[in-house]
């Protein structure tokens, strides 16, 4: 319960899906969270993103571990606002020690139909918004003096192609090579940086009727955002060598936590694939 005591973590995309996974299971280490989120929609993205009260959510969820935490609707795209947050957040907190840089979108369509605004909030959020957040909190972790760790999510989809996702997969890939211009630039400090990258994950990005669709274009069943019909499980679960659909944001936060954490402590530079074997297929 105490890998992470005495240390303070920034999540961005914390009010739901794999963001407040880690942000409660780093709590859950005795981490205290600066957890931020837009709460607010973006127009090129076909599903709804997290909402205030989603965010609250997380914050009271933290909370009840006893653990303090500072929850601020920021958008990753605005580099001011961004660097606002993370102040902030080492003002209240005192300190910070490991950044999560979670928060992201998907949208989809061959590259012909992608839209200049489709490119751009995908390059502005997935990319950018990476760069903002570990920029924002470069200085924070170095002058705290005790080293630190930056874990980015990125994708399976940086390390093999998939239709419709062109635009996501430059943007993962770019996420990448962040990584690891950041890992031996602040290998000095003490500070190490790394990727994970997940397959399809249980959260309302891949939960709903647009993305059920990319899968199943035929898609006749209901749409149950909780249990799929096999027409979606069923590709879904093809693209991975371990027979599974997708996983749970747990099981990424369990890799999150290791690179966050001393049981991590020499590993920089890397990429963790926790994909279920889609990228050896
Ligand atoms: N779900 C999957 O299948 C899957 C697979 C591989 C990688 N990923 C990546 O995992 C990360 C988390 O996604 P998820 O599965 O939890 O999806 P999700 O949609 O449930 O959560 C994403 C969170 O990011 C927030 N967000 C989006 N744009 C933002 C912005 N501009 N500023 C601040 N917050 C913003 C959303 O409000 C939401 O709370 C993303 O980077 C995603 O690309 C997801």
């Amino acid at each position: 319960m105490d890998l992470l005591k005495d240390k303070v973590a920034v999540v961005s995309g914390a009010a739901r899906g794999q963001g407040r996974s880690h942000a409660i299971r780093l709590a859950e280490e005795g981490a205290d969270i600066v957890a931020l989120d837009l709460c607010s929609d973006i127009a090129s993205v076909p599903y709804p993103l997290a909402t205030g009260a989603d965010l609250a959510e997380t914050t009271a969820r933290i909370e009840r571990l006893g653990r303090r935490v500072v929850a601020i609707e920021a958008d990753v795209r605005d580099h001011a606002s961004v660097t606002a947050a993370v102040d902030r957040g080492v003002q209240e907190l005192g300190r910070l020690d490991i950044v999560v840089a979670n928060a992201g979108i998907v949208s989809y369509a061959v590259v012909s139909e992608v839209s200049v605004d489709m490119w751009q909030d995908m390059i502005a959020t997935n990319l950018t918004g990476v760069w903002n957040l570990c920029q924002a909190s470069t200085r924070h972790l170095v002058d705290g003096g005790r080293g630190g760790a930056m874990v980015l999510t990125s994708s399976s989809a940086a390390h093999v192609g998939v239709a419709h996702l062109a635009h996501y997969s430059a943007a993962k890939a770019g996420v990448v090579g962040l990584m690891q211009s950041l890992a031996v630039e602040l290998a000095p400090h003490r500070i190490r940086v790394n990727t994970v990258h997940p397959t399809a994950v249980n959260t309302p990005m891949l939960q709903n009727e647009v993305t059920y669709r990319l899968f199943a274009p035929g898609l006749t069943a209901a749409v149950d955002p909780v249990s799929p019909p096999e027409e979606v499980a069923g590709p879904l679960r093809s693209l991975n060598s371990l027979p599974v659909p997708w996983i749970e944001a747990s099981d990424v936060s369990e890799a999150v936590l290791y690179l966050a954490s001393d049981r991590g402590r020499y590993v920089t530079g890397t990429q963790l694939r926790v994909d279920a074997g889609s990228a050896v297929r």
